[in-house]
C-alpha cells in the first residue's frame, strides 16, 4: 500500500517531530492537537528546526516553505477520515490512548494503518480496541524525532506482513532506519533504557551522588552522550514513571519498581525539559 497522507495525533515533543519528518519525506500531514494552541506551538517548533537546518546550509528556504506548507493544523479527529497511516503520539496512558484509537478507527478510512508512538503498552492490547486489529502497529520513534535514526517497529499479535512492510518503507522515507523487535512491555529499547534511568533514580534518591556526578561518571565512565538525569529530563519524568509502571506491572517484577524519587517529581509538576524544571533547572 502506498501512503500518500499522515495525520499525527499530539503536537508535543514527539508529535512535532513525527509530523516534521513525514512532511519531509513528501507526505501531506495533518498536525492534530486538543486545541490549537498546541497545535501551534508544535508547529513553531518545526519551524524552528528547519529555519536551523537552513541556517546550517541543509535545506533552502525553499524546501522549508515547501515542507511547512505539507502540514495542515487540525483539533478535529475527523480529519483522519482520507489519511492513509494516523500516528499516534499522545500521552503514555492507556485509557486515553484507548479512546483515541476507537475514535480513529471509526473514522479512518477501511484501508488506513493505524500506528502508535507508545514507549512500552502493549500494541496487541491497544489494537484490540479496534475492528481493525492486523492494521495496527507499534511506530516508536525516539527523541528528538528529527534527530535520531531509530524507529523500533512492533507488531501486535494480529498485524500482518503487509502493514508491517508498509510501515517499514514509511520509515525508511522519513530517513530513519527500522528496526522491528516482539510486543513485550518496554520492547527492546525502554526494557534496556529506562532500568538504567529508574537505577540513577535510586541513586539520587539513596543520596550515593548529586545528579551531576551520577552522569558525568556515565558520560566520561561508558562514553554516553547524556547521563541518565539529563536523559530522563528530555524523556519527561512522567513518561519516564509511566513506562517503568507498565513493565513494573507487566513483567510483574520488583526490578522495575519506580524510585520514590521519581514518583515525587511528577507529584510535584517537575516533569523536566518540557516545563523548565526536571531533575535540573532549566529555567
Ligand atoms: N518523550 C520521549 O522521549 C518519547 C520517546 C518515544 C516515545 N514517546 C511516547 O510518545 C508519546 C507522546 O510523548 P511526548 O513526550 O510527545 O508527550 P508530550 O507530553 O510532549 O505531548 C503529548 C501531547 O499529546 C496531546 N494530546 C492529544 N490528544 C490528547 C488526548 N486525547 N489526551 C491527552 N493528550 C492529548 C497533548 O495535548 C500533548 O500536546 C507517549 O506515548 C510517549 O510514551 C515519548
Amino acid at each position: 500500500m502506498e501512503i500518500k497522507k499522515v495525520m499525527v495525533i499530539g503536537a508535543g515533543q514527539m508529535g512535532g517531530g513525527i509530523a516534521q519528518v513525514s512532511a519531509q519525506a513528501g507526505f501531506d500531514v495533518v498536525q492534530y492537537d486538543i486545541n490549537m494552541d498546541l497545535v501551534n506551538k508544535g508547529i513553531a517548533l518545526i519551524n524552528k528546526n528547519l529555519s536551523r537546518d537552513v541556517e546550517k546550509g541543509k535545506r533552502t528556504e525553499a524546501e522549508k516553505a515547501e515542507i511547512l506548507g505539507r502540514i495542515k493544523p487540525s483539533v478535529s479527529l475527523e480529519d483522519a477520515a482520507d489519511c492513509d497511516l494516523v500516528v499516534e503520539a499522545i500521552v503514555e496512558n492507556f485509557d486515553i490512548k484507548k479512546k483515541v484509537f476507537e475514535e480513529l478507527d471509526r473514522i479512518a478510512p477501511a484501508h488506513a494503518i493505524l500506528a502508535t508512538n507508545t514507549s512500552s503498552l502493549p500494541i496487541t492490547q491497544i489494537a484490540a480496541c479496534t475492528k481493525r486489529p492486523q492494521q495496527v502497529i507499534g511506530m516508536h520513534f525516539m527523541n528528538p524525532v528529527p534527530v535520531m535514526k531509530l524507529v523500533e517497529i512492533i507488531r501486535g499479535l494480529a498485524t500482518t506482513d503487509e502493514v508491517y512492510k508498509t510501515i517499514e518503507e514509511a520509515s525508511i522515507k522519513m530517513g530513519k532506519v527500522p528496526v522491528w523487535c516482539k510486543d513485550v512491555p518496554g520492547f527492546v529499547s525502554n526494557r534496556v533504557l529506562q532500568v538504567m534511568i529508574n537505577e540513577a533514580l535510586w541513586e539520587l534518591y539513596e543520596g550515593v551522588a548529586p545528579a551531576e556526578n551520577i552522569d558525568n561518571i556515565m558520560k566520561l565512565g561508558m562514553n554516553h552522550p547524556m547521563g541518565p538525569c539529563a536523559l530522563a529530563d528530555l524523556i519527561g519524568l512522567d513518561t519516564v514513571l509511566a513506562i517503568l509502571n507498565v513493565m513494573y506491572t507487566g513483567y510483574g517484577d520488583p526490578k522495575y519498581r519506580p524510585s520514590p524519587l521519581l514518583k515525587q517529581y511528577v507529584q510535584a509538576g517537575w516533569l523536566g525539559r518540557k516545563v523548565g524544571k526536571g531533575i535540573f533547572d532549566y529555567k
